[in-house]
């Protein structure tokens, strides 16, 4: 009989999780209430998917700062901790875990969602991109850089956003280091000119990490904190590769290895090809598992042939599935039974209500 490694149980902080198939963060934008909390109908989303080894929420907005897209459930009041109760009880009913990504998008929001404020970033330089806001796609504006002291109050943050997951009855949280937002600005070049102590030599673009990273791990237990990566991340949200990004990402990986308490790290694959773009990681899974020796999860593009496969070769310990999540509830069993896996709908990806959210059927339907 074929080995099927997605669904071999692996331990991972300190949980014993029954498969690796995991569903990787989505936005969905179904938090369409003034509070910006999570609702019933997320938790009923994410029950439906609770066969997954993990589940890892959507960003989650850690400040009223942090809010770069509509409709996103935050986890800085009281309301929106109530809001996610309903969906960490509802997963954990169905015998399901679930981590809260802890998201901050620095230069990519708009001031329509902070109230006229300019979005912060390391450096005054505008990604040139466009944000999703209530009255449609918009430009993004140049940010104002981040003075020391707000640097370190977004550390604070992100420590009580933490403490209020763990409140919320979520089993851990990951920090969204990847992606072209906040804390992939301090890591490239790109975004990041900073002349202090938290620009230009790799240790100090990643210093604002490093110092959240312990931020969150004193406050909850490093077992309890994953953190995502994406090095060959390019030309989306005005992030470019030069010559000392993937060092930077190297030098984060390897001191990553000194947080022998830490759940895991979550790198990602090229969500295009790179071939023709200079310094870029073309397989990220084989590159950082030879220098991040923890529990190690990839995501993006993988079925399950390649999913098994990626595990097997051992450059990784768990996938994680994004688009596939979206459309298979029941992406576990599907692969159990080697059963066809349904195509999402990408023109309710962002949409309210429970169309292309909690209408897509399982084999048992
Ligand atoms: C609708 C949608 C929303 C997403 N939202 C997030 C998010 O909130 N946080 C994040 O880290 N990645 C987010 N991603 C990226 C996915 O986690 C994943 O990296 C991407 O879909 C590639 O993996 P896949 O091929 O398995 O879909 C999103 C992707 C999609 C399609």
């Amino acid at each position: 009989m074929k080995v099927n490694a997605l669904l071999k149980p692996i331990k991972l902080g300190k949980y014993e999780l029954p498969n690796r198939t995991f569903m990787a963060p989505l936005t969905r934008c179904r938090a369409d209430n003034e509070a910006k909390a999570a609702t019933e109908l997320m938790a009923e989303y994410y029950a439906q998917r609770a066969s997954a080894g993990l589940i890892i929420s959507e960003g989650s907005p850690v400040s009223p700062q942090a809010i770069g897209c509509i409709n996103v459930p935050c986890i800085y009041s009281k309301k929106q901790i109530d809001g996610w109760k309903l969906v960490s009880e509802a997963v954990h009913k169905n015998n399901g875990r679930i981590f809260c990504q802890l998201w901050h998008p620095g230069r990519i929001s708009h001031p329509d969602f902070l109230d006229g404020d300019i979005p912060v970033a390391p450096s005054a330089i505008n990604p040139n991109d466009s944000v999703f806001t209530y009255e449609g796609f918009k430009e993004t504006v140049t940010p104002r850089a981040l003075t020391t002291a707000e640097i370190h109050n977004i550390t604070l943050d992100f420590a009580k956003a933490a403490e209020n997951a763990i409140k919320a009855g979520f089993d851990g949280v990951e920090i969204h280091a990847a992606n072209g937002y906040l804390f992939h600005q301090f890591f490239t070049n790109c975004s990041n000119t900073r002349a202090d102590e938290y620009g230009g030599s790799h240790e100090n673009k990643a210093r604002f990490f490093f110092e959240t990273l312990s931020a969150i791990g004193s406050a909850i237990g490093f077992e309890r904190v994953g953190v995502r990566l994406n090095p060959s991340f390019h030309s989306f949200f005005g992030i470019v590769i030069d010559r000392e990004t993937i060092p930077t990402f190297e030098y984060v990986a390897k001191r990553m290895n000194g947080y022998s308490n830490l759940a895991y790290v979550h790198f990602t694959e090229p969500y295009m090809s790179v071939d023709s773009i200079p310094y870029a990681v073309k397989e990220i899974a084989k590159h950082f598992s030879t220098i991040y020796q923890g529990t190690m999860l990839i995501n993006s593009g993988f079925r399950s042939e390649s999913g098994n496969r990626v595990i097997i070769e051992g450059y990784a310990d768990a996938v994680s599935f994004g688009k596939p999540y979206v459309s298979n509830p029941d992406l576990v069993e599907r692969i159990a039974r080697n059963a066809e896996w349904t195509l999402w709908d990408e023109s309710t990806f962002y949409t309210t209500g429970p169309e292309g959210y909690t209408d897509y059927s399982k084999l048992t339907d």
